[in-house]
Order: C-alpha cells, then sequence, then structure tokens
C-alpha cells in the first residue's frame, strides 16, 4: 500500500521503518523537507497515498491537513494515532477527540484512530514486548477499519488484540485514557506497558 507518513518524529519515524520493511511503499511528510534526504513536503507524501499516517501533535493534526487540502485528502484513509495534550499534559479536546474533529472538517476522508494508547515501541513490535496488549480502533468506515487491521497485522499485532471499538465517536474514550497513560508511566517508571482488556 502506498502510504503517507506525516512527521517525521518518533511515531513517524518508528511506523514508517517497520511498514516500510513490510513490503509497503512509505512517503514522508514534513514541515522541513529540504533540511535532509528523505522526506519531501506534506502535500507531495499525500498525492500519491492511499493512507494518510497523522504522526504530529493532535492539536497540529487539523490546521496541518487543512493546508494539504480536503480535495487532497478525499477517499483517503486517514489513520490518526495522535493524542492532542495542552502543554502541560492535560487534553486538549476533553469534550471531544482529534479523530471526530478531522472526520467532521473533512467528511469526504475515511478517519480511523488507532495505536495511540502506547509507547512506539510497542505499536510496531508489540508481540515481543507485551503479547497480551490490545490495540483499539474506532472509524466510520468499515472498509477503511479492515485496511488499518490489515496494516496493524503488518505491524505484529495478532487479529485477537485488536478491538474495534465502533464509530469515530468512540476515539474519544481511547484520546481520554492519556491521563492514565502518564500517570502509570510515572509510578512505573518505564513505557514499556500498554493497556489490555481482559475478557
Ligand atoms: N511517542 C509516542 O510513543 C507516542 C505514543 C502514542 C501517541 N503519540 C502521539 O503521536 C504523535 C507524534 O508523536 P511523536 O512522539 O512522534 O512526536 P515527535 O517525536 O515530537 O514528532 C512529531 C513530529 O511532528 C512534526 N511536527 C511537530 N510540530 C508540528 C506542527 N506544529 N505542525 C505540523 N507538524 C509538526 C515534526 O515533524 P517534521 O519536523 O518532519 O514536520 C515532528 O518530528 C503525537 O500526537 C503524540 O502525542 C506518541
Amino acid at each position: 500500500m502506498r502510504i503517507a507518513i506525516i512527521g517525521t518524529g518518533k511515531v513517524g519515524s518508528a511506523l514508517g521503518a517497520r511498514l516500510t520493511t513490510a513490503g509497503h511503499d512509505v512517503a514522508y511528510g514534513s514541515r522541513t523537507p529540504g533540511n535532509r534526504p528523505g522526506p519531501v513536503s506534506h502535500t507531495e507524501a499525500v498525492r500519491g497515498a492511499e493512507l494518510v499516517i497523522t504522526a504530529i501533535p493532535g492539536t497540529d493534526v487539523v490546521p496541518t491537513l487543512e493546508k494539504i487540502g480536503e480535495d487532497l485528502l478525499a477517499d483517503r484513509i486517514v489513520l490518526d494515532p495522535s493524542a492532542a495534550l495542552t502543554p502541560e499534559l492535560a487534553l486538549a479536546y476533553p469534550n471531544d477527540s482529534v479523530a471526530q474533529r478531522v472526520q467532521s472538517r473533512f467528511p469526504r476522508a475515511r478517519v480511523v484512530k488507532a495505536l495511540n494508547t502506547m509507547n512506539f515501541s510497542i505499536m510496531i513490535d508489540p508481540l515481543a514486548s507485551l503479547p497480551h496488549a490490545t490495540v483499539f480502533v474506532s472509524g466510520d468506515d468499515d472498509n477503511a477499519k479492515r485496511a488499518v487491521k490489515g496494516l496493524l497485522a503488518d505491524l505484529g499485532w495478532p487479529t485477537e488484540a485488536i478491538l474495534d471499538l465502533g464509530d469515530v465517536s468512540t476515539a474519544t474514550a481511547t484520546e481520554h485514557a492519556a491521563p492514565l497513560f502518564f500517570a502509570t508511566h510515572r509510578a512505573l517508571q518505564t513505557l514499556r506497558f500498554a493497556i489490555a482488556i481482559a475478557r
């Protein structure tokens, strides 16, 4: 699959490397594409892609996609792993979610929330690190969610670890798990953990 990754930080680089190894055609979109070899502009990365990963600060996702433009995003799957936080690491959107805001602003895009409840090192290597971890999926479009579940499998997530919560409004539940994530990190003093649903 042709994938555009917006943002060249920890999440973007980790997902890009792993998805490239799995055989996907990955283009990185950066605000500063000329600074180093590899990344291109956001628009150039998205132009040839079927799926766009928004690996940037959650509060920057809608403004960044606005610049890319709704016509270019039409029919694209937008996989959003972001968290929208204040500088104090509180919830920036206490009443909704990045994913809902993107879906509402870009109705022709097909938004899927996933991978936002764990550290990037777990996203790309779940079985070796935490075999019972859960990865949540939220989105309105079943075909888009099917494609994202395929990518999750390519990242190493077993089918039984993937929990489809339902439509895009359920992204609020996982985005609002951020305080639980930070409190757990403080308590355990490690990032090698993930949320697991016991059933
Ligand atoms: N780190 C984790 O383990 C983790 C886990 C779960 C969720 N998340 C979420 O995933 C997203 C990415 O996290 P990260 O850890 O990869 O962050 P990061 O290492 O700080 O990288 C974020 C990247 O976003 C781009 N960026 C920064 N400011 C921007 C802005 N104002 N507008 C547009 N792009 C901007 C930059 O790429 P360019 O300079 O190339 O433009 C930057 O390298 C965040 O929403 C984070 O909350 C992270």
